[in-house]
């Protein structure tokens, strides 16, 4: 099963696509975590990375395809994967449709979850994320149990830097000029399926599965 997530930043693709990865047993790749991680650990890449990512703009392409193309030809994902923010751009997308040919395979599934701009402001603003694992929350529809408290490994729970306002609206300014497009290059390989990502998460998780085992 090899799925790509697309949607806008905060629409829940994060969110989903760790519940499909722990259902089917496949790695959740995310260029957003990774890119999070390197700068955690002061790497050159995520030095490189940061510069971007804090004014609301894409990481350069060169700096993510080798990294992603590198990482689905690791034996854990044999039997697939679900990238989550990658690709993003549509030289990300041939890349990853170049690598994938090479050993005849495709991506199956782009799954777009939908949700009006409007919505993802007021959500980015409520999300928590763990400077630990990773993990997130939303202060009102996925609260921890203790507040500012990872439940998963009690680490503590961050407002990110890039979900300040002013930065939430240049990311989505950056998603519908380069990301939007994605939709459309995916509905021409045959592999889209569009979910309404407004309801509650775990009815996206359900209408989800549903497209997935059709
Ligand atoms: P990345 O980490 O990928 O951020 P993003 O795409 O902007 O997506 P988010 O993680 O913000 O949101 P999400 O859709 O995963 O939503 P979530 O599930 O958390 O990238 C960050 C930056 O890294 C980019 O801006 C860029 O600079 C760089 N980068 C990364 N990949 C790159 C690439 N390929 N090329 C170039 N640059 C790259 O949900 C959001 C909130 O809503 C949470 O609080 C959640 O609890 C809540 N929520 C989720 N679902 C629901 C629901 N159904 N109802 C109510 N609340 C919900």
């Amino acid at each position: 099963m090899k799925i790509v997530m697309l949607g806008a930043p905060g629409a829940g693709k994060g969110t989903q696509a760790k519940m499909i990865a722990d259902k089917y047993s496949i790695p959740h790749i995310s260029t957003g975590d990774i890119f999070r991680a390197n700068i955690k650990e002061g790497t050159p890449l995520g030095a490189k990375a940061k510069e971007y990512m804090d004014k609301g703009l894409l990481v350069p392409d060169e700096l993510v395809c080798d990294l992603v193309v590198d990482r689905i030809q690791q034996d854990d994902c044999k039997n697939g994967y679900i990238l989550d923010g990658f690709p993003r751009t549509i030289p990300q997308a041939e890349a990853l449709t170049d690598a994938l040919s090479k050993i005849s395979d495709k991506v199956e599934y782009a799954i777009n979850v939908e949700v009006p701009d409007e919505n993802i402001v007021n959500r980015m603003g409520g999300r928590r994320a763990c400077v630990g694992c990773g993990a997130t929350y939303h202060v009102k529809y996925n609260p921890p149990k203790v507040e500012d408290v990872c439940d998963k490994c009690g680490e503590k729970l961050i407002l990110r830097d890039d979900d300040k306002p002013e930065t939430v609206q240049k990311r989505l300014d950056v998603y519908h000029e380069q990301t939007q497009p994605l939709i459309d290059y995916y509905t021409k390989q045959g592999v889209i399926a569009e979910v309404d990502g407004t309801v509650d998460m775990n009815e996206v998780f359900d209408n989800i599965v549903k497209l997935l085992e059709a």
